[in-house]
């Protein structure tokens, strides 16, 4: 059995984020809406929080809800907008005692006034912590965020502030959600599918990719556990060749 105790503290991903998919699937397996579901994958949130904390991740970034997902139905979307205010709400005073700070990325104006706020409140409130960054995508699609920054960075040019010639990666990086966070180490995505989905495709350059087959609500510790030491199994190469990085 894989647990947390057993896992060795060196060559852990610095950043790791999580596609958790699967919610309505696994309420429907059990006959139940899909609202049941989501209401189990905020358990899992926590769960999973609790556990990066405890395994020492530094970063740690949840696919939570996506441009795309608000072509949903609007009942579902409203119970979603309900769940995140109802856990910002219980999570803050967990989030102080296990030193998180919560930060976000994507078109937080975007949500309603209450979540908005609320994510306000407790991004405010958590800033000073030094423990882990949990950063919630939120109303986030990749696209969206590039093309925001190239309009950015186009405005800099017209205005004389950068030269064309001189944009760079730190440049396009700077201008991202993104910017305080370190490339991805370890992406997860639960649910068996094979897609990314819009999420983060410029700071996935050179990532590890971990896909598995169980629904978020089903999400454990062990499968968290198995996930990180496989990704201790792999040999980054980022071009080179394995030779070189002895
Ligand atoms: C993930 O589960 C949660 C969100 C995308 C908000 P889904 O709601 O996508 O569940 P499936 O993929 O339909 O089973
Ligand atoms: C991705 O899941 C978005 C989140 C997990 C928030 P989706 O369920 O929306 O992805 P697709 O539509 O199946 O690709
Ligand atoms: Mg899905």
């Amino acid at each position: 059995m894989d647990k947390i105790e057993d896992l060795v503290s060196h060559n852990l991903p610095k950043h790791l984020a999580i596609i958790m998919d699967g919610n309505g699937r696994w309420a429907k397996q059990k006959g139940k809406l899909r609202v049941f579901g989501h209401e189990h994958g905020v358990k899992t949130v926590r769960s999973t929080v609790e556990n990066c904390v405890q395994i020492g991740i530094e970063y740690l970034t949840l696919y939570t809800f996506s441009t795309e997902n608000w072509n949903r139905p609007k009942l579902e979307i409203q119970t979603l907008m309900r769940l995140l205010v109802s856990s910002l709400k219980k999570e803050l005073k967990t989030f102080n005692k296990n030193n998180v700070r919560l930060n976000t990325i994507g078109n937080i104006s975007a949500l309603p006034e209450k979540a908005y706020k609320e994510l306000l409140e407790v991004m405010d409130k958590t800033k000073d912590n030094t423990g882990m960054t949990l950063t919630l995508a939120l109303s986030y699609g990749s696209r969206e965020e590039l093309q925001s920054a190239v309009r950015a960075i186009a405005v800099k040019v017209k205005n004389n502030i950068i030269s064309a010639e001189n944009i760079d990666e730190t440049i396009i990086n700077n201008h991202l959600y993104t910017h305080n966070l370190p490339d991805v180490d370890l992406l997860i995505r639960t649910s068996g599918e094979h897609r990314i989905s819009n999420f983060l495709l410029w700071q996935i350059a050179y990532a590890e990719l971990y896909f598995i087959d169980v629904f978020w609500p089903d999400f454990s510790d062990q499968h968290l556990v198995k996930a990180i030491k496989n990704y201790q199994n792999r040999e980054r190469r980022f071009g080179k060749t394995s030779e070189q990085l002895i």
